[in-house]
């Protein structure tokens, strides 16, 4: 018996950005408030100026649901026009139930396909590799893919090793289908014998070895950016503009280092959103985007390196054209 299966697209593309960010601003100086720490430290180790903490109340799926929103605007669609909602997130209090059954219902895309991914702070650049698939594969035309992250609900509050990095926001990105290719090949992993590194503690609160992290994302994550960049059939001297997870400062600038050594240019814009952001996991690619279109930094068109890395310890990157 033949059967039938879904019609391919050829090409695929982001249509449109939104992003939110909680309207708590809180600053070096607010936390060595309630710990011992400094502005300088924070400054000097990690790169963060301020960040921005949920209310106690809002939830994750309450903070993906207005960036959610805002990508659909963005991108000049209508609820009713997405047929499939990915919410990556590593902060939901609990596996059932998940976010995205009711980030789709709430923004009014009903009866339609809705799952969370957890890749940790890899999860956006593994959603918008899964959702470029599914347009690709006929199975879905328009997905929604929101970065929604609580993390301050995951960090003892307390702990200045963690409770100065991490923070909470939104992101989202439409995906669509396209006349040329908008998308590049996603290259992603994992490294789970080093699982240890980043867990959550049976407290749910996180721990994490920072120095042993730091290493792993200095040295494994430009040589994935670069495997994408082929992957995509382009050079680095094409890169317009450099996305890395918004982990730490330092981080971002190592990565940019050495793409620049294997021909990246000099004048390839690198996004810092983490000196007012914070880390906010798997929404911190998709929020330091919608901030640099925002702000005039990047342009419809620019060719942009996004790669993400994390707890897992996953990874993934992928090269895509800004809408
Ligand atoms: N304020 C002031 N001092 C602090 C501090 C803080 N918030 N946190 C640690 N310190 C102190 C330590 O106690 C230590 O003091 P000592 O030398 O007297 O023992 C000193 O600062 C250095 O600590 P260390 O842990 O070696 O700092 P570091 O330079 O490695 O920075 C991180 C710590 C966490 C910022 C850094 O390792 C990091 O960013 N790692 C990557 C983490 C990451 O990106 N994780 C997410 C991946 S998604």
């Amino acid at each position: 018996m033949k059967l039938n299966q879904t019609p391919r697209v050829d090409a695929t593309r982001i249509l449109g950005f939104g992003s939110y960010r909680p309207e708590r601003v809180v600053t070096n100086d607010d936390l060595s408030a309630i710990m011992d720490t400094n502005d300088e430290w924070i400054r000097t180790r990690v790169g963060i100026v301020e960040r921005r903490f949920a209310d106690k109340d809002q939830t994750v799926p309450d903070l993906a649901v207005i960036a959610g929103n805002r990508a659909l605007a963005d991108a000049g669609l209508k609820p009713s026009d997405i047929d499939t909602v990915i919410v990556a997130t590593c902060t939901m209090p609990c596996g059932i139930p998940n976010a995205a059954a009711q980030v789709s219902s709430r923004i009014g895309i009903e009866n339609k396909g809705a799952f969370d991914l957890n890749a940790a702070c890899a999860g956006f650049c593994y959603s918008i590799g899964t959702a470029s698939d599914l347009v690709r594969a006929g199975t879905a035309r328009h997905v929604l893919v929101i970065g929604a992250e609580k993390l301050t609900d995951s960090v003892d509050p307390y702990d200045r090793a963690n409770a100065i990095i991490f923070a909470d926001g939104s992101a989202a990105a439409v995906i669509g289908p396209a006349e040329e290719p908008g998308i590049g090949p996603v290259v992603w992993g994992s490294a789970g014998e080093l699982v240890d590194l980043i867990y959550m503690r049976e407290d749910r609160y996180l721990f994490q070895e920072g120095q042993s992290v730091f290493r792993w994302a200095t040295t494994a994550i430009a040589p994935i950016g670069l495997q994408a960049i082929e992957a995509a059939g382009i050079t680095p001297a094409d890169i317009d503009v450099l996305v890395p997870h918004q982990a730490n400062l330092r981080i971002v600038e190592a990565i940019a280092k050495k793409l620049r050594a294997k021909g990246a240019r000099q004048d390839m814009v690198v996004a810092e959103d983490i000196v007012t952001s914070g880390n906010t996991s798997s929404a911190s690619i998709p929020l330091a985007i919608d901030r640099m279109r925002a702000d005039g930094k990047i342009r419809s068109g620019d060719t942009m390196l996004l790669v993400g890395f994390g707890a897992g310890l996953s990874y993934a990157g992928q090269v895509v054209i800004c809408p």
